[in-house]
């Protein structure tokens, strides 16, 4: 009875199996957590005792389920929210186990799980809900703003003045896109479902293209420093994602840092790291860890928060981590490491 069967200990949530009798048989190291009753109180127990749950309006829970004298086409149940004598929620589930169809009973499996998690996964949900309205309403209460007044008075404005709203509706507009399809990389990234499908790049070439980007777009080409260093293996990346972080850490660097912006690409481990410093005022130390939580921005120049975010998720979807510094100059330095990988049938 002391010697618990091999396993359990091990299973993330609280287990505890009841035999043909209703006795206590397993109660595992997670269930001891959760309900903070030792084993060695519990086993041997009727399951009612060891485990006295009550549904959220404070009725005994046992004595609905009736595992050993209910219907016998019952298997079990589904989760579902319950409480322990200390008030505590957890979320339960119950196979009734029978060796034949409508037989008896031979042992009572239950599932336990504190909600602490979910609670806190749920809120951050309604947060994101909310953050995510309000971003969306604000180009749009001036995209709003902006027609209504120019089909209200459309004569009483001469070319230019029309010219600048009909500016503002459009970054406006394309705000809303970048913030929408944003949302749908960290709905992919939250959910698991980011497919990362690789080949052959040349990190140096890539670089160096999204340097051109920036220069055609206006930005001085004087202001990247490009250094890649010999050595860098065969790297088996997505080229799109790639595209997407480094065009995310070039477009801080330039909008959120200042002077000039040196992207290093180097060999590390087993593949390349990417390290892109600029001369701005960099990120302070206590704000290290939020800068890649969604939705988090100093809010000195617009954005939405979300790039850094996206980045991480990225990064990390190819095996590899990204972390922030600081540069020489006190600027911000963010470095990310890719491992070089194989070709997506190897892996
Ligand atoms: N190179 C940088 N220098 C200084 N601050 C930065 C830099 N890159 C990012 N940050 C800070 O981190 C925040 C989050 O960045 P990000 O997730 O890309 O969102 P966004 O660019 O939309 O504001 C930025 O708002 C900015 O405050
Ligand atoms: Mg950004």
């Amino acid at each position: 009875m002391t010697e618990r069967p091999a396993g359990y200990d091990d299973h993330p949530d609280g287990v505890v199996v009841a035999d043909e009798t209703g006795t206590v048989v397993v109660f595992n190291r997670a269930a001891e957590q959760i309900t903070g009753m030792s084993a060695a109180a519990v086993l041997g127990k009727e399951l009612e005792d060891a485990l006295p749950l009550e549904g959220l309006d404070g009725r005994a829970w046992w004595p609905c389920a009736r595992p050993y004298d209910g219907l016998r086409s019952v298997t079990g149940h589904p989760e579902r929210n319950l409480i322990l004598p200390g008030g505590q929620e957890v979320l339960v589930t119950s196979r009734y186990v029978r060796q034949e169809a409508r037989g008896p009973v031979t042992s009572v499996v239950v599932a336990v799980r504190g909600t602490r998690h979910r609670a806190r996964e749920e809120l951050s949900r309604a947060e994101l809900v909310s953050t995510v309205a309000h971003e969306l309403r604000s180009p749009l209460t001036s995209v709003k703003g902006f027609t209504a007044t120019l089909l209200a008075k459309w004569d009483r404005f001469n070319d230019d003045q029309k010219r600048l709203m009909l500016e503002t509706v459009n970054a406006d507009a394309d705000r809303v896109t970048r913030l929408i399809t944003e949302l749908l990389d960290i709905a992919r990234i939250d959910s698991g479902r980011l497919t990362v499908s690789r080949q052959v790049v040349d990190i140096g070439r890539v670089v160096a293209r999204h340097v051109a980007a920036m220069a055609a777009r206006g930005e001085d080409p004087e202001r990247f420093d490009v250094q890649v260093a010999d050595g860098i293996p065969e790297m088996w990346v997505d080229a799109d994602k790639l595209d997407q972080v480094l065009g995310n850490l070039l477009e801080n660097a330039v909008r959120h840092g200042s002077g000039t912006v040196t992207i290093v690409v180097e060999p590390a481990g087993d593949g390349a790291a990417v390290t892109v410093t600029d001369e701005g005022e960099g990120i302070p130390d206590e704000q290290r860890d939020r800068v890649f939580t969604r939705f988090w921005r100093s809010g000195r120049r617009g954005g939405t928060g979300l790039g850094l975010y996206i980045v991480r998720g990225l990064v990390e979807a190819h095996g590899g981590q990204i972390e922030v510094g600081r540069g020489p100059g006190g600027g911000a330095r963010f470095r990310f490491v890719l491992p070089a990988a194989t070709p997506d049938f190897l892996d």
